[in-house]
């Protein structure tokens, strides 16, 4: 068919009326998004409340009675927010808001709320419970998203209990084995199954509980998370918005030194083989070895450091070292790795200790996919809102999600960078921008109508 240039001019014109159109809609749509700041920190301070420890301290370790009085509350505001919720033998909480295209491939956002020993009440938690609130605002906004949209709250990301982070996201993305899961125990020598099991989740057993939660391929269209910064970064800068590019991952290794130990007095110093000294010199080698990268994106700590017996008159038997080594550079990361675990091989032969390594674990980071990036930077400028772009240093769930979907996240500032201890802090008014921004990028991730009563 011969289409005239009368013709092509009018259907270039209908077009960018329509453009104009969505635009105006979902613009009058954003100024419209209410979201109450002072209203979500007093839901996160209720939340804050299911601690081991009293407040402002947060302690919330997988699958005990506090973790499972906060997920009865994130089900209770879920069910508030009329999102349908699942749940899988993990211990994944899924709430779902349909969308016009119920066969579409889901467009999740959440975070975690379990919180290590002693810290506060933000880290995870904003991205739970502002997942719920942007999803009502913008249901009240009058938004119907084709996609569906769900809120998911992440089975233990901190590593805590099992010693192994990130564990509900690593399931869902097919990134844990059966005998990662069956090797990892808690203080009281029992397995994620065995836990699972007694507070309603679970399986017959770690394989099926591995493979019923398991995502299928293709069934999540976008994955984005909002959380606090746990670096000064915004704050200092006076940015209310970070876009996430990439995600660090961690590598964590356990470093034993051996030696024969003996008394504090008697033993005479050549005669000597003290571990701890070994232990001392590799904790150096560590910060060594991440500065020599000349690169800040690399990051290395020894982070546990016990000696034993542990009696100030006696020479250290043996030294343990925890070392968490990270980098949005996975090749350079490992680098780092390497020259960790060569130092700590030449250190026990000079020092004449024995010597036993362990790579815990070495994920690969993340990069944040370009339309993620995209729509958070477009939605935080749709809002007037300043934002940069920036780098995770801590790890989160949309490392592991990253490796079955496009995934982006949205930090909002914390005071100080401060985070991980009990007076962590974000505003009211940055946690409503976060809100906001993560309403709206959903919005555009997951496409729909707003309601024509907002023009
Ligand atoms: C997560 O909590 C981390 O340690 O990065
Ligand atoms: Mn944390
Ligand atoms: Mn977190």
């Amino acid at each position: 068919m011969k289409t005239t240039k009368r013709e092509a001019l009018a259907w270039a014109r209908m077009l960018s009326l329509a453009v104009a159109l969505s635009v105006l809609l979902t613009c009058c749509a954003a100024q419209t998004l209410d979201v109450d700041g002072d209203k979500i920190v007093e839901v996160l301070t209720r939340l804050a409340n299911f601690s081991d420890h009293e407040n402002p301290a947060v302690t919330r370790i997988l699958f005990t009675p506090n973790d499972m009085l906060a997920r009865k509350f994130v089900k209770d505001l879920m069910r508030e927010a009329n999102l349908v919720i699942r749940e899988d033998p993990m211990g994944n909480i899924f709430g779902r808001w349909e969308g016009s295209d119920p066969t579409a491939p889901v467009v999740l956002t959440g975070s975690h709320t379990d919180a290590i020993p002693q810290a506060g009440m933000y880290d995870g938690t904003v991205g739970v419970i502002g997942a719920i609130e942007a999803v009502a605002a913008l249901q009240r906004a009058g938004f119907r998203p084709a996609r569906p949209l769900e809120v998911l709250m992440f089975s233990s990301e901190e590593p805590t209990r099992f010693g192994l982070s990130c564990s509900g996201s690593r399931a869902l993305a097919g990134a844990l084995r059966e005998e990662e899961l069956e090797g990892r125990r808690d203080a009281e020598g029992r397995h994620y199954l065995q836990v699972a099991n007694e507070v309603g989740y679970g399986a017959a057993s770690t394989s099926q509980l591995l493979a019923t939660s398991r995502l299928p391929p293709g069934a999540v269209a976008h994955f984005v998370e909002l959380h606090i910064e746990q670096g000064p970064l915004l704050e200092r800068e006076g940015v209310s918005i970070g876009v996430v590019t990439a995600i660090a991952a961690p590598s964590a290794l356990e470093v034993v030194f051996a030696g024969e130990g003996g008394h504090a007095g008697g033993q005479l110093m050549p005669d000597r083989n003290d571990a701890g000294l070994a232990g001392a010199e590799l904790a150096l080698a560590v910060e060594a070895a991440v500065l020599a990268t000349g690169a800040a994106d690399t990051v290395g700590t020894t982070g546990t450091f016990e000696v034993a017996p542990g009696a100030v008159n006696s020479v250290p038997r043996e030294a343990r070292l925890g070392i968490d080594i990270r980098d949005i550079d996975g090749p350079r990361r490992d680098g780092v790795v390497a020259a960790v675990l060569a130092a700590a091989q030449e250190i026990a032969e000079k020092r004449k200790v024995r010597l036993s390594s362990r790579v815990l674990n070495q994920d690969p980071p993340a990069t944040c996919h370009p339309d993620i990036v995209e729509a958070v930077a477009g939605a935080a400028q749709q809002l007037g809102l300043a934002s940069r772009r920036l780098v995770s240093r801590a790890y989160h769930d949309a490392l592991f999600m990253a490796r079955v979907a496009p995934t982006g996240m949205i930090f909002i500032p914390c005071r100080n960078g401060w985070s991980h201890r009990p007076d962590e802090f974000a505003s009211p008014a940055d946690i409503a921008n976060g809100v906001r921004v993560l309403a709206l990028t959903l919005a555009r991730l997951a496409g729909g109508e707003w309601a024509k009563s907002e023009l």
